[in-house]
Protein backbone atom coordinates (compact mmCIF):
# COMPACT_ATOMS: atom_id res chain seq x y z
CA UNK A 1 0.00 0.00 0.00
CA UNK A 2 2.91 2.48 0.81
CA UNK A 3 4.54 1.50 -2.60
CA UNK A 4 1.70 2.01 -4.19
CA UNK A 5 0.87 5.47 -2.62
CA UNK A 6 4.68 6.99 -2.92
CA UNK A 7 3.86 5.54 -6.80
CA UNK A 8 0.69 7.39 -6.90
CA UNK A 9 2.75 10.90 -6.04
CA UNK A 10 5.21 10.01 -8.63
CA UNK A 11 2.69 10.09 -11.42
CA UNK A 12 1.05 13.99 -10.16
CA UNK A 13 4.45 15.34 -11.12
CA UNK A 14 2.91 15.95 -14.70
CA UNK A 15 3.16 12.20 -16.36
CA UNK A 16 -0.12 10.92 -16.77
CA UNK A 17 -0.90 7.40 -16.95
CA UNK A 18 -0.96 5.77 -20.55
CA UNK A 19 -3.64 4.48 -21.23
CA UNK A 20 -2.84 2.52 -24.19
CA UNK A 21 0.05 1.68 -26.11
CA UNK A 22 -1.58 1.93 -29.75
CA UNK A 23 -0.58 4.34 -32.51
CA UNK A 24 -3.11 6.85 -31.52
CA UNK A 25 -2.87 6.77 -27.88
CA UNK A 26 0.87 7.41 -27.93
CA UNK A 27 0.18 10.18 -30.49
CA UNK A 28 -2.23 11.98 -28.15
CA UNK A 29 -0.18 11.18 -25.25
CA UNK A 30 3.16 12.76 -27.09
CA UNK A 31 1.33 15.34 -28.49
CA UNK A 32 -0.06 17.04 -25.19
CA UNK A 33 3.54 16.75 -23.92
CA UNK A 34 4.87 18.53 -27.04
CA UNK A 35 2.30 21.12 -26.33
CA UNK A 36 2.99 21.59 -23.13
CA UNK A 37 6.81 21.77 -23.77
CA UNK A 38 6.04 24.64 -26.63
CA UNK A 39 3.81 26.71 -24.01
CA UNK A 40 6.41 26.82 -20.90
CA UNK A 41 9.38 27.36 -23.14
CA UNK A 42 7.66 30.14 -25.36
CA UNK A 43 8.64 33.59 -23.32
CA UNK A 44 11.17 32.26 -21.12
CA UNK A 45 13.36 34.78 -19.78
CA UNK A 46 16.30 35.03 -17.55
CA UNK A 47 18.83 32.49 -16.82
CA UNK A 48 17.00 31.36 -13.84
CA UNK A 49 13.81 30.85 -15.98
CA UNK A 50 15.74 28.60 -18.55
CA UNK A 51 17.71 26.81 -15.84
CA UNK A 52 14.28 26.09 -14.51
CA UNK A 53 12.91 24.25 -17.69
CA UNK A 54 16.13 22.66 -17.98
CA UNK A 55 15.51 21.40 -14.66
CA UNK A 56 12.06 20.35 -15.20
CA UNK A 57 12.48 19.07 -18.40
CA UNK A 58 15.67 17.82 -18.79
CA UNK A 59 17.23 16.99 -15.13
CA UNK A 60 18.63 14.36 -14.67
CA UNK A 61 17.18 13.15 -11.93
CA UNK A 62 13.61 14.55 -11.28
CA UNK A 63 13.35 15.78 -15.34
CA UNK A 64 9.92 14.76 -16.94
CA UNK A 65 12.13 13.24 -19.95
CA UNK A 66 13.76 10.93 -17.00
CA UNK A 67 10.22 9.90 -15.69
CA UNK A 68 8.72 9.06 -18.96
CA UNK A 69 11.54 6.80 -19.22
CA UNK A 70 11.31 5.27 -16.35
CA UNK A 71 7.63 4.82 -16.46
CA UNK A 72 6.43 4.65 -19.71
CA UNK A 73 9.24 2.97 -21.73
CA UNK A 74 10.52 0.51 -18.81
CA UNK A 75 7.00 -0.30 -18.38
CA UNK A 76 6.35 -0.82 -21.79
CA UNK A 77 5.14 -4.27 -23.27
CA UNK A 78 8.38 -5.05 -25.89
CA UNK A 79 5.97 -4.62 -28.60
CA UNK A 80 5.39 -0.98 -27.83
CA UNK A 81 9.32 -0.43 -26.78
CA UNK A 82 10.13 0.35 -30.42
CA UNK A 83 7.25 2.58 -31.30
CA UNK A 84 7.48 4.27 -28.15
CA UNK A 85 11.40 4.90 -27.62
CA UNK A 86 10.87 6.41 -31.40
CA UNK A 87 8.50 9.10 -29.91
CA UNK A 88 10.60 9.95 -27.06
CA UNK A 89 13.75 10.99 -28.87
CA UNK A 90 11.67 12.74 -30.80
CA UNK A 91 10.43 14.44 -28.11
CA UNK A 92 13.52 15.07 -26.46
CA UNK A 93 14.47 16.68 -29.30
CA UNK A 94 12.09 18.78 -28.97
CA UNK A 95 12.64 20.05 -25.47
CA UNK A 96 16.80 20.33 -26.66
CA UNK A 97 15.94 22.49 -29.26
CA UNK A 98 13.51 24.65 -27.52
CA UNK A 99 15.96 24.76 -24.91
CA UNK A 100 18.99 26.29 -27.39
CA UNK A 101 16.76 28.71 -29.36
CA UNK A 102 15.36 30.27 -25.63
CA UNK A 103 19.28 29.96 -24.70
CA UNK A 104 20.26 32.31 -28.11
CA UNK A 105 17.36 34.59 -27.51
CA UNK A 106 17.94 35.16 -24.05
CA UNK A 107 18.69 39.03 -23.47
CA UNK A 108 21.22 38.14 -20.63
CA UNK A 109 22.95 35.60 -22.14
CA UNK A 110 22.87 37.51 -25.69
CA UNK A 111 25.31 40.31 -23.29
CA UNK A 112 27.31 37.64 -22.84
CA UNK A 113 28.01 36.68 -26.38
CA UNK A 114 28.94 39.98 -27.39
CA UNK A 115 31.28 40.73 -24.45
CA UNK A 116 33.00 37.61 -25.16
CA UNK A 117 33.94 39.40 -28.75
CA UNK A 118 33.88 42.96 -27.66
CA UNK A 119 37.24 44.45 -28.90
CA UNK A 120 36.11 47.93 -28.05
CA UNK A 121 36.22 47.21 -24.64
CA UNK A 122 39.90 48.38 -23.28
CA UNK A 123 42.26 45.36 -22.07
CA UNK A 124 43.31 44.37 -18.80
CA UNK A 125 46.32 46.63 -18.07
CA UNK A 126 49.27 44.39 -16.34
CA UNK A 127 51.69 45.75 -14.81
CA UNK A 128 55.05 44.47 -15.30
CA UNK A 129 57.69 44.52 -12.58
CA UNK A 130 60.79 45.92 -12.96
CA UNK A 131 64.48 45.70 -11.19
CA UNK A 132 64.47 48.01 -8.25
CA UNK A 133 67.42 50.30 -8.86
CA UNK A 134 70.30 48.07 -6.31
CA UNK A 135 69.68 45.09 -8.25
CA UNK A 136 70.25 46.80 -11.51
CA UNK A 137 72.90 47.87 -10.67
CA UNK A 138 74.85 44.65 -8.71
CA UNK A 139 73.38 43.00 -12.16
CA UNK A 140 75.46 45.15 -14.26
CA UNK A 141 78.46 45.09 -11.70
CA UNK A 142 78.11 41.63 -11.83
CA UNK A 143 77.80 41.01 -15.67
CA UNK A 144 80.90 43.24 -16.04
CA UNK A 145 82.57 40.55 -13.99
CA UNK A 146 80.69 37.66 -15.72
CA UNK A 147 82.06 38.54 -19.11
CA UNK A 148 85.90 38.48 -17.97
CA UNK A 149 84.88 34.34 -16.96
CA UNK A 150 84.18 35.39 -13.04
CA UNK A 151 81.22 33.29 -11.84
CA UNK A 152 79.06 34.02 -8.53
CA UNK A 153 79.02 33.41 -5.48
CA UNK A 154 76.92 34.20 -1.94
CA UNK A 155 76.73 33.04 1.17
CA UNK A 156 74.60 33.75 4.41
CA UNK A 157 74.24 37.38 6.08
CA UNK A 158 73.69 36.15 9.29
CA UNK A 159 77.67 34.75 9.84
CA UNK A 160 79.91 33.61 12.23
CA UNK A 161 82.90 35.52 13.70
CA UNK A 162 85.03 33.36 12.78
CA UNK A 163 84.46 34.16 8.79
CA UNK A 164 83.29 37.64 9.07
CA UNK A 165 86.54 38.62 11.31
CA UNK A 166 89.09 36.16 12.38
CA UNK A 167 89.62 34.25 9.12
CA UNK A 168 89.42 37.37 7.30
CA UNK A 169 92.78 37.80 9.64
CA UNK A 170 91.41 40.48 11.91
CA UNK A 171 91.79 38.15 15.48
CA UNK A 172 90.16 39.16 18.12
CA UNK A 173 90.51 42.41 20.01
CA UNK A 174 92.28 44.03 16.95
CA UNK A 175 91.50 47.58 16.30
CA UNK A 176 90.60 46.72 12.90
CA UNK A 177 87.32 45.20 14.10
CA UNK A 178 86.00 48.32 15.43
CA UNK A 179 86.05 50.35 11.69
CA UNK A 180 83.21 47.91 10.83
CA UNK A 181 80.66 48.94 13.69
CA UNK A 182 78.88 45.18 14.10
CA UNK A 183 75.53 44.10 15.71
CA UNK A 184 75.57 40.69 17.48
CA UNK A 185 72.84 38.48 17.93
CA UNK A 186 72.39 38.44 20.91
CA UNK A 187 72.87 35.88 24.12
CA UNK A 188 75.80 34.25 22.67
CA UNK A 189 78.14 34.42 25.55
CA UNK A 190 78.93 31.07 26.13
CA UNK A 191 80.14 29.97 22.74
CA UNK A 192 83.58 30.25 21.44
CA UNK A 193 83.76 33.91 19.99
CA UNK A 194 84.58 32.12 16.60
CA UNK A 195 81.08 30.81 16.97
CA UNK A 196 79.29 33.81 18.17
CA UNK A 197 76.61 34.66 15.25
CA UNK A 198 76.41 38.68 13.82
CA UNK A 199 75.09 40.61 11.11
CA UNK A 200 77.91 40.52 8.29
CA UNK A 201 79.45 43.53 8.02
CA UNK A 202 81.11 43.02 4.75
CA UNK A 203 80.73 39.95 1.89
CA UNK A 204 84.69 39.24 2.06
CA UNK A 205 83.59 36.63 4.51
CA UNK A 206 82.31 35.02 1.38
CA UNK A 207 85.94 34.91 -0.15
CA UNK A 208 87.07 32.78 2.89
CA UNK A 209 83.58 30.30 2.21
CA UNK A 210 84.41 29.90 -1.33
CA UNK A 211 87.80 29.17 -0.88
CA UNK A 212 87.36 26.44 1.47
CA UNK A 213 84.83 25.04 -0.90
CA UNK A 214 86.96 24.93 -4.07
CA UNK A 215 90.77 24.95 -4.85
CA UNK A 216 92.46 27.74 -6.98
CA UNK A 217 92.06 28.61 -9.55
CA UNK A 218 89.13 31.25 -8.42
CA UNK A 219 87.34 33.72 -9.91
CA UNK A 220 84.62 35.01 -8.10
CA UNK A 221 81.80 38.05 -7.59
CA UNK A 222 79.82 37.87 -4.58
CA UNK A 223 77.01 40.72 -4.35
CA UNK A 224 74.91 40.91 -1.00
CA UNK A 225 73.39 42.62 1.36
CA UNK A 226 75.64 43.77 4.06
CA UNK A 227 75.22 45.38 8.16
CA UNK A 228 76.82 48.04 10.11
CA UNK A 229 75.59 50.03 13.26
CA UNK A 230 75.97 53.56 11.66
CA UNK A 231 73.43 56.11 11.73
CA UNK A 232 71.56 56.57 8.61
CA UNK A 233 72.32 60.20 6.65
CA UNK A 234 72.32 60.98 3.62
CA UNK A 235 74.99 58.67 2.24
CA UNK A 236 75.16 56.09 4.42
CA UNK A 237 72.27 53.10 5.96
CA UNK A 238 72.83 50.68 8.41
CA UNK A 239 71.66 47.83 5.55
CA UNK A 240 73.59 48.53 2.20
CA UNK A 241 74.80 45.75 -0.21
CA UNK A 242 78.27 45.24 -1.95
CA UNK A 243 79.78 43.32 -4.62
CA UNK A 244 82.95 41.24 -3.96
CA UNK A 245 85.21 40.07 -6.29
CA UNK A 246 88.00 37.52 -5.78
CA UNK A 247 90.62 36.08 -7.99
CA UNK A 248 93.24 33.60 -6.76
CA UNK A 249 95.78 31.77 -9.46
CA UNK A 250 99.29 31.38 -10.36
CA UNK A 251 101.42 34.60 -10.60
CA UNK A 252 98.74 37.07 -10.30
CA UNK A 253 100.01 40.26 -9.86
CA UNK A 254 99.20 44.27 -8.65
CA UNK A 255 99.14 45.05 -12.28
CA UNK A 256 96.07 42.15 -13.04
CA UNK A 257 94.05 44.15 -10.12
CA UNK A 258 95.03 47.20 -11.87
CA UNK A 259 93.92 46.14 -15.16
CA UNK A 260 90.85 44.67 -14.12
CA UNK A 261 89.43 47.31 -11.81
CA UNK A 262 90.59 49.78 -14.62
CA UNK A 263 88.25 47.90 -16.98
CA UNK A 264 85.49 47.63 -14.95
CA UNK A 265 84.69 51.00 -13.78
CA UNK A 266 84.99 52.01 -17.67
CA UNK A 267 82.70 49.92 -18.46
CA UNK A 268 80.16 50.40 -15.49
CA UNK A 269 81.10 54.72 -16.12
CA UNK A 270 82.10 55.02 -19.66
CA UNK A 271 85.45 54.54 -21.24
CA UNK A 272 86.32 58.07 -20.63
CA UNK A 273 87.10 57.26 -17.11
CA UNK A 274 90.31 57.00 -15.17
CA UNK A 275 91.32 55.27 -12.40
CA UNK A 276 94.29 55.81 -9.89
CA UNK A 277 95.23 53.51 -7.17
CA UNK A 278 95.94 54.95 -3.59
CA UNK A 279 97.27 53.38 -0.41
CA UNK A 280 94.78 51.59 2.01
CA UNK A 281 94.76 49.37 4.60
CA UNK A 282 92.95 46.03 5.21
CA UNK A 283 93.70 43.43 7.38
CA UNK A 284 93.10 40.87 4.45
CA UNK A 285 94.91 42.54 1.96
CA UNK A 286 98.08 43.37 1.34
CA UNK A 287 99.28 46.08 0.06
CA UNK A 288 95.78 47.60 -0.29
CA UNK A 289 94.38 50.28 -1.92
CA UNK A 290 91.13 52.92 -2.14
CA UNK A 291 90.17 53.02 -5.99
CA UNK A 292 89.43 56.30 -7.31
CA UNK A 293 87.88 57.44 -10.51
CA UNK A 294 87.84 60.50 -12.31
CA UNK A 295 84.32 61.99 -11.17
CA UNK A 296 82.00 61.14 -14.04
CA UNK A 297 80.08 64.57 -13.01
CA UNK A 298 82.69 67.18 -14.61
CA UNK A 299 85.24 65.03 -16.31
CA UNK A 300 88.09 65.65 -13.42
CA UNK A 301 87.88 69.56 -13.54
CA UNK A 302 86.22 70.01 -10.27
CA UNK A 303 82.37 70.16 -9.34
CA UNK A 304 80.71 70.13 -5.88
CA UNK A 305 79.90 66.43 -6.36
CA UNK A 306 84.05 65.65 -6.18
CA UNK A 307 84.15 68.23 -3.73
CA UNK A 308 86.82 70.10 -6.78
CA UNK A 309 89.08 67.26 -6.22
CA UNK A 310 88.31 65.80 -9.42
CA UNK A 311 88.47 62.33 -8.49
CA UNK A 312 85.78 60.24 -6.60
CA UNK A 313 86.60 56.97 -3.91
CA UNK A 314 85.13 54.52 -4.92
CA UNK A 315 86.10 50.89 -3.77
CA UNK A 316 88.55 49.15 -1.59
CA UNK A 317 90.84 46.22 -2.87
CA UNK A 318 94.26 44.53 -2.39
CA UNK A 319 95.87 41.49 -2.85
CA UNK A 320 95.28 38.96 -1.00
CA UNK A 321 96.96 38.85 2.28
CA UNK A 322 99.33 35.27 2.93
CA UNK A 323 97.51 34.80 6.38
CA UNK A 324 94.00 34.29 4.95
CA UNK A 325 95.16 31.61 2.28
CA UNK A 326 96.71 30.46 5.76
CA UNK A 327 93.17 29.74 6.82
CA UNK A 328 91.78 28.45 3.67
CA UNK A 329 94.47 26.19 2.92
CA UNK A 330 93.69 24.64 6.77
CA UNK A 331 90.35 23.08 4.59
CA UNK A 332 91.87 23.66 1.06
CA UNK A 333 95.65 22.85 1.11
CA UNK A 334 96.12 23.77 -2.56
CA UNK A 335 96.24 27.75 -1.26
CA UNK A 336 99.98 27.84 -0.57
CA UNK A 337 101.07 31.52 -0.65
CA UNK A 338 104.51 30.39 -2.24
CA UNK A 339 102.61 28.77 -4.93
CA UNK A 340 99.40 30.87 -5.56
CA UNK A 341 98.64 34.75 -5.63
CA UNK A 342 95.44 36.55 -5.65
CA UNK A 343 93.71 39.84 -5.40
CA UNK A 344 90.00 40.93 -3.82
CA UNK A 345 88.06 43.88 -3.85
CA UNK A 346 84.61 45.31 -2.60
CA UNK A 347 82.47 47.90 -3.62
CA UNK A 348 79.52 49.58 -2.34
CA UNK A 349 76.21 49.03 -4.78
CA UNK A 350 74.41 51.89 -3.31
CA UNK A 351 77.14 54.44 -3.95
CA UNK A 352 77.79 53.29 -7.35
CA UNK A 353 73.66 53.44 -8.27
CA UNK A 354 73.56 56.96 -6.68
CA UNK A 355 76.50 57.82 -8.89
CA UNK A 356 74.64 56.48 -11.88
CA UNK A 357 71.64 57.47 -11.55
CA UNK A 358 72.19 60.79 -9.82
CA UNK A 359 70.34 59.99 -6.67
CA UNK A 360 70.96 62.27 -3.98
CA UNK A 361 69.17 60.57 -1.22
CA UNK A 362 70.42 56.94 -0.24
CA UNK A 363 66.73 57.17 1.91
CA UNK A 364 65.21 57.36 -1.52
CA UNK A 365 66.32 53.36 -2.53
CA UNK A 366 64.53 52.08 0.57
CA UNK A 367 61.46 54.04 0.98
CA UNK A 368 59.36 51.94 -1.81
CA UNK A 369 57.58 55.43 -3.20
CA UNK A 370 56.93 54.34 -6.56
CA UNK A 371 57.00 57.46 -7.76
CA UNK A 372 60.72 57.04 -7.67
CA UNK A 373 60.93 53.62 -8.32
CA UNK A 374 58.50 54.03 -11.81
CA UNK A 375 61.50 56.46 -13.04
CA UNK A 376 64.04 52.97 -13.38
CA UNK A 377 60.67 50.97 -14.76
N1 LIG B 1 85.47 44.38 2.83
C1 LIG B 1 85.95 45.71 2.65
C2 LIG B 1 84.92 46.70 3.26
O1 LIG B 1 83.79 46.33 3.44
C3 LIG B 1 86.14 46.05 1.20
C4 LIG B 1 87.23 45.25 0.57
C5 LIG B 1 86.99 44.04 -0.01
C6 LIG B 1 88.53 45.72 0.57
C7 LIG B 1 88.00 43.30 -0.58
C8 LIG B 1 89.55 45.01 0.01
C9 LIG B 1 89.28 43.80 -0.57
O2 LIG B 1 85.25 47.81 3.56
Amino acid sequence: MQCFILLFTHMSDGIPELPAYDDAALEKAFAALETQAREAAAGLAGEAALEAFRLEWLGRKQGRLKGLSDRWLKAAPATAKKALGLRFNALKAVVEQLLDSALGASPSDAGLKAEAIDITLAGTRRLTGAEHPITRTMNEIVSVFAALGYSVGVGPEVETDFYNFESMNFPPGHPARDTQDTLVVANQERKPLRDRLLLRTHTSPVQMRTMEQQPPPVRIVIPGKVHRNDAADATHSPIFHQVEGLCVDTGITFSDLKGTLDHAMKALFGSAVKTRFFPSFFPFTEPSADVQISCIFCGGKGCRKCKQSGWIELLGCGMVDPAVFAFAAEKQPAYDPKKISGFAFGMGVERIAMMKYGISEIGSLYAGDMRFLNQFA
